[in-house]
């Protein structure tokens, strides 16, 4: 034998030197669940370990992150029943609990990055992303809604705004409000080629935004969601969002998405991120809640996973739990 590869796998000083993907601090945006109230720190049913927390204790958590070497955020309010209805009213409300968070956040630590989720479900009274008529989601009455949430959102500070919708034309319409009113800072991270999948049920449960269950109100997201069985039309939703002005793109979920990740990251020039979801950080706790697998290991094969894939950033629920184990 002239080649033996396991040469350079004899000891973990030669397996580090030819070690190919390294995960770090600087990989990871961190999702964070904010509810109203002072002192609240209530963890999700079916995601352990993940809070919502309060606008005090936020401040104290994004000290923590930063302190971790975390320089990112993605923000996620959860909105009281009264205040949803059909027309995303209290999601351009300037003092409303997102535009407050930001605040919050970029207060505490001004250099964190303060990415918000743009999307109408945390404030539809039907837990859908967009405007809902006979039947149906209404795809530019909501982009013109998403613009302004945008637009709310960079007025109180955000440095990117994530539209997590899937209507179309939504990217254009943002960057082009944001460059009329002078946010030409403000960046967009697009979800891109997000799927209609079953893992997000948990961080449903975290923000109380599944679609309800009533008559004339589509059950599903798939008339806007991709399709979980399309690789080539996840390509052409991310040229799409590039061409109409995104910085970054994305695709969510993470694990199962993987061959997407990579046919993106072989054809785009501009960086990838990765949306490791609710229900794959619910299926590891349970897993090793019940001594099945090791927790710590299977985390961080995951999440190196998703960066050998080629995601330039992984936003995580594990993030802070990583980076504790890998510094
Ligand atoms: C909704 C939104 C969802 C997630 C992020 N933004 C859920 C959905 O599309 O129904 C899911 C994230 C997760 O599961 O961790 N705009």
């Amino acid at each position: 034998m002239l080649h033996r590869n396991r040469r350079l796998r004899i000891n973990e000083s030669i397996r580090s030197m030819v070690r190919e993907t390294i995960i770090s601090p600087n990989d990871f945006i961190v999702p964070l669940f904010v509810v109203e109230g002072k002192n609240i720190k209530e963890e999700i049913g079916s995601m352990p370990g993940y809070y919502r927390l309060s606008l005090d204790l936020l401040k104290r958590e994004v000290k923590e992150l930063w302190s971790l070497g975390l320089k990112s955020v993605l923000l996620f309010v959860k909105v009281s029943e009264k205040l949803k209805d059909n027309a995303g009213t209290e999601a351009l409300n300037p003092e409303g609990l997102m535009q407050r968070s930001v605040k919050t956040v970029k207060n505490a630590v001004p250099e964190m990055i303060v990415m918000t989720d743009v999307a109408m479900d945390p404030y539809s009274a039907y837990g859908h992303d967009g405007i809902v008529a006979e039947g149906k989601i209404i795809n530019d009455d909501t982009t013109a809604v998403l613009s302004e949430m945008a637009l709310s959102h960079a007025k109180a500070g955000a440095d990117f705004v994530a539209p997590s919708d899937m209507m179309d034309g939504r990217i254009f319409e943002i960057r082009s409000l944001l460059e009329d009113e002078g946010f030409h800072e403000t960046g967009i991270m697009s979800y891109s080629a997000k799927f209609a999948s079953a893992f997000y049920g948990p961080f449903r449960d975290a923000l109380d935004s599944a679609p309800v269950d009533a008559e004339n109100i589509p059950k599903d997201k798939k008339t806007y969601q991709m399709d979980p069985s399309n690789r080539e039309e996840a390509v052409r939703e991310t040229l799409m969002d590039i061409d109409e002005g995104a910085d970054i793109v994305m695709v969510k979920p993470g694990l199962c998405y993987l061959d997407i990740v990579r046919d993106i990251k072989n054809t785009v020039n501009v960086p990838v991120a990765v949306y490791q979801v609710s229900g794959e950080y619910a299926m590891i706790k349970a897993a090793a809640e019940k001594g099945w697998l090791d927790h710590d290991a299977v985390m961080l094969e995951q999440l190196t996973a998703i960066k050998r894939a080629g995601a330039s950033m992984i936003a995580s629920y594990f993030a802070k739990e990583a980076v504790k184990l890998i510094s």
